[in-house]
């Protein structure tokens, strides 16, 4: 298809963010492509500008040297964002050191004007992940503002330009959306430097998609494995758009993960629209029970549920005779980016719809993935377009593997647990900010400068602790003590003395818990009108069993993002964290309730 737009071309160094720049620059009407660091120079013929991404590579210590140099010979501006920044200064004769660590929310101090920070406040907050910094700028450069973060010292050539060679570097990340002006910064790059003109438009996805599954499915139809989730509603009602109801054919699998209630309100919802003639519902839930067994690692716990839906799907397939049906799938980009699906990013969790088995029908060319380019918000704005019910659209995310990754298994402690070198560290930080800290001996995923991490929860108390103290402590926590990646704080009246494993694995009891007191959550954000401010809220059962609590602890972990590749903790009203302590310590098997104040990065959204 020859391209009338204007091209920016994104260097995909396998940061988490690259694929989000290309987006942020077709939502600002220029068509952002995602080009390879080897690529051939033919690869920018056309192009008006170079954006370089982050990388889980550290710049420092010249990993990442295998890219096509000669690209800084090419007559384009040129901008970096982290990695790619550091990339800038080095290749110019600049310094890059592994030095201070920075993740999270920072304020970049502008020092110097520059067209790429038109209209911006001297003040910005942006978004910081990186543990490589440039010490020493190149000859023709200079620093046009430094960074501060959590209250730490200043952090010098944040933002670096050299205007007569039309090169750009950013520390932060102007991509994601808690860099709060990073839309107008990236625009700033597009029509004050690039001069670009905006033209590529997003409304015509529905229809060039419709179009590209009818070319695939041929006379065939699809079978559509419908959670009930918005993507995967998404998905059908776009098949249906498609292929018309008679073709489209939806199996919802009950993997006894979901919350409660849902399946049925998922198979009546999908009847009552007539999003498909075929709709098939299956109780699997003893099969997963059974397949995930006695896991408690989480990576082989979403691989057994992964294999399990497929399974299920096989075994029902053949017997609704459906073999001959293409397996069409709601998956979406942070899916793949995140199961390691692109070349370079490090893997951070696989996604049950990324295991290998679907890798291989995905490589026959048997899954329709007509959504696999998008990120949620764009999933919602297609959903709209296409006149889903809010009600669908607007509906909270859940992971595919459900309830099954929000219900910790452990059998010992985790190794190197050491409480005392812990506290060692992060108690004086803790009593800085007025609060007590308990590390907790189970570990939980996240995410650290593009890396994944494996790591150990602190719990925080506090008489009189208030939401910015908490946070503001966990921010300066996790600079300092990279064991930690996660800060709980107890919603117990006491303060928490000690913390025992309880080990378990993946029960219908437990899950029932964690039903019902994911329900109490639920109702709770809802009753206090914050179902639609909270971007999702997962609830975590976590076997730990905290001073005489009769019961395991409960994890409420509300976030803010747009995308789930950052996100931010959601305050919620001391009062609602009030009723839902009660309410939750009332259900059998609940012992402790704490408040999730964790960022990503360092910690992912979900625990598992
Ligand atoms: P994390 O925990 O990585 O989650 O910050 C980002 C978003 O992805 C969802 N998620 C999943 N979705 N299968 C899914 O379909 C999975 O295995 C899975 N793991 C996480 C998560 O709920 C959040 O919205």
């Amino acid at each position: 298809m020859a391209n009338t737009h204007d091209t920016i071309a994104v260097i995909d160094f396998g940061g988490q963010y690259a694929h989000l720049i290309a987006t942020k620059l077709r939502r600002l009407g220029v068509h952002g492509v995602i080009r390879d660091p080897q690529d051939p120079l033919d690869a920018f013929a056309q192009v008006k500008g170079i954006i370089l991404s982050g990388s889980p590579a550290l710049a420092s210590q010249g990993e990442a040297t295998g890219y096509n140099k000669a690209i800084y010979d090419l007559p384009v501006p040129i901008l970096g964002f982290c990695f790619g920044h550091q990339e800038i200064v080095k290749q110019y004769g600049g310094r890059v050191e592994h030095r201070a660590r920075e993740y999270g929310p920072a304020d970049l101090h502008i020092t110097h004007g520059s067209p790429i920070l038109k209209g911006l406040d001297r003040v910005e907050p942006v978004f910081m992940s990186h543990g490589d910094s440039v010490v020493e700028l190149p000859r023709g450069f200079v620093e046009l503002g430094y960074s501060t973060l959590g209250g730490g010292p200043p952090h010098s050539y944040a933002a670096v330009a050299d205007e007569s060679r039309l090169r750009y570097g950013f520390q932060f990340h102007p991509e994601v959306d808690d860099t709060l002006h990073g839309e107008r910064m990236l625009s700033n790059f597009l029509f004050e430097i690039c001069a670009c003109r905006p033209s590529w438009r997003m409304d015509r996805f529905a229809e060039e998609q419709a179009e590209a599954i009818r070319r695939q499915v041929g006379d065939r139809g699809v079978f559509l494995l419908a959670s009930g989730g918005v993507d995967s509603t998404v998905c059908a009602w776009l098949l249906q758009k498609a292929l018309g109801p008679e073709r489209v054919h939806l199996l919802h699998i009950d993997n006894g993960m979901m919350r409660l209630g849902e399946s049925a309100a998922v198979v009546e919802a999908f009847r009552s629209h007539r999003v498909s003639d075929h709709i098939h519902f299956v109780d699997a839930s003893e099969d997963f029970l059974r397949a995930v067994g006695s896991a408690v690692d989480p990576e082989k716990k979403r691989l057994a549920i992964g294999n399990t839906f497929i399974e299920v799907f096989q075994r029902e397939s053949r017997r609704l005779g459906m073999e001959r049906y293409l397996l069409a799938q709601g998956t979406i980009y942070p899916d793949t980016v995140e199961t390691g699906g692109t070349k370079r990013a490090d893997t951070i969790k696989t996604h049950h719809n990324r295991v290998p088995i679907i890798e291989e029908m995905v490589a026959r060319g048997q899954v329709v993935e007509p959504l696999a380019e998008l990120y949620k918000v764009e999933v919602r704005e297609l959903g709209r377009a296409l006149g889903i019910p809010e009600a669908f659209v607007a509906r909270h995310p859940f992971p595919g593997p459900g309830l099954g990754v929000r219900c910790l298994c452990a059998d010992r402690i985790p190794s190197g647990y050491d409480p005392a070198a812990i506290l060692e560290a992060a108690g004086p930080i803790a009593a800085r900010h007025g609060l007590e800290a308990l590390p907790l001996p189970i570990r939980s995923v996240g995410v650290k400068a593009d890396l994944r991490a494996y790591d150990l929860p602190l719990m925080l108390w506090g008489e009189d602790w208030t939401f910015d103290g908490a946070t503001l402590c966990a921010g300066a926590i996790f600079k300092e003590v990279p064991a930690l990646n996660r800060c709980v704080v107890s919603l117990q009246k006491a303060a928490p003395r000690r913390a025992a494993l309880v080990p378990a694995t993946l029960t219908r009891e437990r899950l029932d818990v964690l039903r019902w007191a994911d329900d109490a959550v639920m109702r709770g954000l809802s009753r206090h009108g914050l179902m639609e401010v909270v971007w999702q809220c997962p609830t975590v059962l976590v076997p730990l069993r905290i001073d005489e609590g009769d019961g395991e602890l409960v994890v409420i972990r509300p976030v803010l993002s747009e995308r789930a590749m950052t996100a931010r903790v959601a305050p919620l009203p001391p009062k609602l964290l009030g009723e839902l302590t009660r309410e939750l310590l009332d259900l059998p098997g609940i012992g402790s309730v704490a408040y999730d104040i964790t960022t990503k990065p360092p910690g992912t959204i979900e625990w598992e």
